[in-house]
């Protein structure tokens, strides 16, 4: 199948010198255009929240996790325990992978068949046809029985080695994390992982790649969204990018190095009956240096059904979501139905 990747068209408008120009499907409408939509001059500071602290200090990372799901929907954590120099072997395989010749990473592309794992443009139809600024790479980490390697990279050599290992690590703090915002809820410490289909989340990893736009002011990587996940914990690369909407305006986010960013997405929303929030975000890009992030997205299994934890349903607090299968949430929010 001919595709053509964003990463082509940047390298011929490098080429062409066709500075000033991009293809129109890719220019945004004026309401979404980021350099009239985005508040200039303030880098937004969502919480950061230090998780290495021993447990006699449990108490108050599970509130400062509770305040920041609910009130920003976003947080960064540090001192989480993925020593700085696999995240950044982890993130140099993921870039020399994109920097490899279109036809080879062609063999691991995906195909109308393959459904969402494999490298990928989107080709989802947006509002108005419209495009985003970025190439993409899925692929499944965790649990192992729904591992497919034939969509990880065969080279660089080292690119699954240091996958699995990121991982691992990345299942430590996705279970503390949930364990906090199980107790933020006021629910024991498990109840909240048993609600999201306990070992059988699926961990999918996404490697972002927007290559230098001439029109940065125009385009966008990423459409505003919610994550559809349960939660996304996310390295980006030294490019800022991420923007989150906030008191009706679009900030960027101030990045701490080294720490992940965790999104609280919908199905911890629907699980929490509203009490935590789902972050609206989308990213931008640059005109001189490529942007990459690394998300991976804790999903349930999709035939797992969601919906409000029912010891958080009162009379007070009635549901406020639908409670469905996950493969039927996606769909409806991937084809733009109402849920
Ligand atoms: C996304 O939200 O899909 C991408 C986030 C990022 O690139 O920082
Ligand atoms: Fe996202």
């Amino acid at each position: 199948m001919d595709v053509e990747r964003v990463q082509s068209i940047a390298s011929l408008s490098n080429i062409h010198h066709t500075i000033n120009t991009i293809p129109s499907e890719f220019i945004r409408s004026e309401n979404e255009q980021p350099a009239a939509t985005t508040i200039h001059g303030v880098v937004l500071e969502v919480p950061v929240i230090d998780i290495g602290a021993d447990n006699s200090d449990e108490e108050k990372v599970v509130s400062m996790i509770m305040e920041a799901s609910r009130d920003w929907g976003i947080f960064q954590v540090v001192n989480h325990g993925i020593p700085n120099d696999l995240i950044s072997k982890f993130q140099k395989v993921g870039k020399e992978f994109f920097e490899l010749p279109e036809e080879v990473k062609g063999l691991i592309a995906k195909t109308p068949e393959s459904g969402i794992e494999g490298y990928g443009t989107s080709l989802q139809k947006e509002v108005e046809g419209k495009k985003g600024w970025v190439d993409h790479l899925f692929h499944k980490i965790w649990p192992p029985s729904a591992i497919n390697y034939k969509f990880w990279p065969k080279n660089p050599p080292t690119y699954r080695e240091v996958n699995e290992e990121y991982a691992e690590k990345i299942r430590e703090v996705s279970d503390k994390l949930i364990k906090w915002l199980s107790l933020g809820l006021g629910l024991e410490e498990h109840e909240m992982k048993v609600a999201m289909g306990g070992e059988n989340t699926i961990y999918m990893m996404k490697i972002n790649y927007y290559p230098p736009c001439p029109r940065p002011d125009l385009a966008l990587g990423v459409v505003a969204h919610t994550d559809m996940s349960l939660l996304t914990i996310l390295v980006p690369n030294e490019v800022q990018g991420l923007q989150v909407f906030r008191d009706d305006h679009w900030y960027d986010v101030k990045y701490i190095p080294n720490a992940l960013i965790i999104h609280i997405g919908d199905q911890v929303e629907i699980l929490s009956n509203g009490k935590y929030k789902a972050v609206y975000h989308r990213t931008t890009v640059n005109k001189e240096n490529t942007r990459m992030s690394w998300p991976v997205f804790l999903e349930p299994n999709p035939e797992f059904e969601i919906g409000p934890i029912p010891k958080l349903i009162t009379q007070e607090n009635p549901s406020k979501y639908k409670t469905k299968k996950y493969k039927d949430y996606s769909y409806c929010k991937l084809n733009k139905l109402p849920q």
